[in-house]
């Protein structure tokens, strides 16, 4: 068998699990919550759906042990009449073979709890105000209520407690010099540091001696006085010492608004598997303890050379079983993976307030809904433009038993994402068109290239249905000479580089395309300036850990940058602009690449409707989106032919 070391059993405490594949602990979002600090229904099929999936291990998300501070209501474990719920949970995921661990936690000022409560009374970048220091009761008080969830745990059927020391919520702040400046006896000295997790781990032991203990920590946090790789092996030595069942090894960085290589959840700008060499930094100290490593670990053949290899006993996947519930299955029968890309849609939903999604799987925590519907015909459905909204419609309705014949104008699929899945560092996107092109062949759509689709085509060839995905073509700023030869659509560039001749180039724009195309057209030898209008790159761009991670690419290529700018002219030697004092500049160049925005084609796309007697018009031929959109359009399109 391949992947013989990620498949074969392991066994953490007292119990086995079947295989070294985790579900890593996410929160699924705000209105994922009951007031009553239940699992809702919804949930407990989220994680039925991962442990039906094949999975051998699933960590739950952050449940609290105390009924106070925290900002929002989240799972808790803080009294005997939440056992109940949790023992649903675990009875549905161990009917699949699967085992599971509750993770203990409390949020400890890190998000604003509306009680300001904090490890230490300091302003860091760990919390979004200045909280006000615990006292050491309340710390004695909080220790006993780790402990006593931990018995609920294991009343409820639990296979063990994960204790949450990491990210710099109540445990891991502690833990940390950064935060803690403590001078009573839970800080003032490494040992003070770790007497909090020391009692709860000791109590656990002495209370519960057959419930299994893991503990997630911070191997490196990028902080002043963060912990460094050799404070983390040793906290990672100590808390082994206290005779733990595994060491699940995460980091803190990003989500405080500083760039590192080891962010704890790494975008698709980073590359995969960031948190591996912290992994294995912690299993050479603590070669006899089990340790999880986390941190995109997406591609199977690559989690198992890592266990064989000895970085890690097992892996924990978060983005990654959101965008596919299957993956430990699809991995064993070698089946199409869908690909976690790496785009944080789930994680700015969590920030946001929102309930979970993903851009490739539609059906996150819309498990009970993906049953497909039987047609009430079969019909010849036609779809215009293999971009993610068309790709997806064809492969639903196909799977629905349409004959389906997807048209592209273009020699590639995928539409927006073929150029957005050139540069080197977008490999991650590179995999979905690989995905995409498998389910195309595998649902035997007829998928015809190189076709430009007009109303006559569409007359001719009178299907039953027709689905308009032609996505939206780049707009062009009005400025002087912008029909210059030195002008193109960042997205020519992006699709074939090797067209244009090396050399001085400005990019128009710097949002995420523009900042992408800047980054390509560097590795490729061109020497970039990127203008802004805007007072910043990326200012549309909600989320700190795509921009950090872009902004970091930006300063490795040493693209230059002009914000507050107003492109003003092409000239014969580049662009003249107006800088942020109002006066005229020029910026020599011999090629312009515009990243402006894109709008879609509507009369072209209503006289092509206008042919069919049943027609859609979805993605960003409708309306320009994400990823995400697209997809969900697409699916809701399929399900509905
Ligand atoms: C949406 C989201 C929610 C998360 N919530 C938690 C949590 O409740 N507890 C925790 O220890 N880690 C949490 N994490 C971190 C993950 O467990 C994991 O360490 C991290 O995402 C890296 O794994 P990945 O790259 O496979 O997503 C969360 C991550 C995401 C993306």
């Amino acid at each position: 068998m391949t992947l013989k070391y990620l498949f074969s059993p392991i066994r953490i405490g007292n119990v086995e699990i079947k295989n070294r594949c985790a579900v890593a602990p996410m929160n699924l979002g705000a209105p994922m919550y009951s007031e009553d600090d239940k699992w809702p229904k919804k949930t407990i099929r989220y994680y039925e759906e991962r442990a039906a999936g094949g999975m051998g291990l699933i960590i739950t998300q952050f449940i609290r042990v105390y009924d106070k501070l925290a900002c929002y209501p989240i799972v808790g474990l803080y009294d005997d009449s939440l056992i109940k719920s949790h023992g649903e949970l675990v009875d549905r995921v161990h009917k699949h073979g699967t085992k599971i661990f509750h993770q203990a936690a409390l949020m400890g000022g890190k998000i604003h709890t509306g009680h300001g409560e904090g490890v230490s009374s300091i302003y860091s970048p760990a919390y979004l105000y200045r909280p006000r220091e615990l006292t050491t009761d309340e710390l004695d008080m909080l220790k006993e209520k780790f402990i006593d969830a931990a018995g609920r745990g294991q009343q409820a059927g639990y296979d063990g407690v994960e204790i949450h020391g990491a990210h710099l919520y109540l445990i891991g702040a502690l833990m940390s010099p950064a935060t803690n400046k403590r001078t009573d006896k839970y800080g003032g000295s490494f040992e003070g540091r770790m007497r909090f997790i020391t009692d709860i781990i000791k109590g656990i032991r002495q209370k519960y001696p057959k419930y299994n203990i893991g503990v997630k920590f911070n191997a490196y946090e990028e902080l002043e006085d963060g912990i460094d790789i050799e404070l983390g092996q040793k906290i990672a030595k100590y808390i082994s010492g206290l005779g733990v069942d595994y060491l699940h090894v995460s980091s803190e960085s990003t989500t405080l608004g500083v760039f590192s290589k080891f962010a704890p959840v790494p975008t698709m700008y980073q590359p995969r598997n960031n948190l591996i060499p912290l992994a294995a930094e912690i299993k050479k100290i603590c070669p006899n303890q089990i340790i999880i490593a986390t941190g995109s670990i997406t591609i199977p053949q690559e989690a198992d050379t890592f266990i064989k290899e000895g970085k890690c006993d097992m892996v924990s996947l978060g983005r990654t079983i959101i965008a596919d519930a299957k993956w430990a299955k699809n991995s064993v029968e070698e089946k199409n993976i869908t690909p976690c890309i790496r785009c944080m849609v789930c994680y700015q939903q969590l920030l946001t307030g929102e309930a979970l999604c993903c851009s490739m799987n539609p059906y996150m925590l819309h498990e009970s809904e993906q049953e497909l519907p039987l047609p009430a015909k079969i019909k010849n459905v036609m779809i215009v433009g293999a971009g993610p909204a068309g790709i997806r419609c064809a492969v639903t309705a196909a799977k629905r038993g349409h004959k389906v014949t997807l048209y592209e104008r273009m020699p590639y699929i995928g539409g927006m994402i073929y150029p957005g899945s050139r540069p080197a560092f977008k490999k991650d996107v590179a995999r979905a068109i690989e995905y995409f092109e498998k389910e195309i062949k595998s649902n035997k759509i007829n998928l015809v290239f190189n076709t430009e689709v007009t109303p006559e085509f569409v007359e001719k060839e009178n299907p039953d249905v027709l689905v308009i995905a032609i996505g939206a073509k780049p707009i062009m700023p009005q400025i002087v000479n912008i029909d210059s030869s030195l002008v193109v659509s960042a997205i020519d560039v992006l699709r074939d580089i090797s067209k244009y001749k090396k050399g001085k180039a400005v990019v128009i724009g710097g949002g995420d395309v523009g900042c992408e195309t800047a980054c390509h057209m560097a590795d490729n030898g061109f020497d970039v300036t990127i203008v802004e209008i805007l007072p910043n790159l990326l200012e549309e761009n909600k989320d700190n850990n795509l921009k950090l991670s872009l902004l970091n690419l930006i300063k490795e290529k040493k693209i230059k940058i002009f914000t507050n700018t107003r492109p003003n002219a092409v000239t014969p030697q580049g662009l003249e602009v107006i800088l942020p004092n109002g006066k005229e500049g020029g910026i020599n160049a011999n090629l312009i690449a515009v990243a402006i925005n894109q709008n879609p084609d509507s009369s072209f796309i209503k006289n092509l409707a206008l042919k069919a007697e049943e027609f859609y018009i979805i993605g960003d031929c409708k309306e320009v989106g994400r990823i995400k959109d697209a997809i969900s359009e697409g699916e809701k399109t399929g399900r509905w032919i």
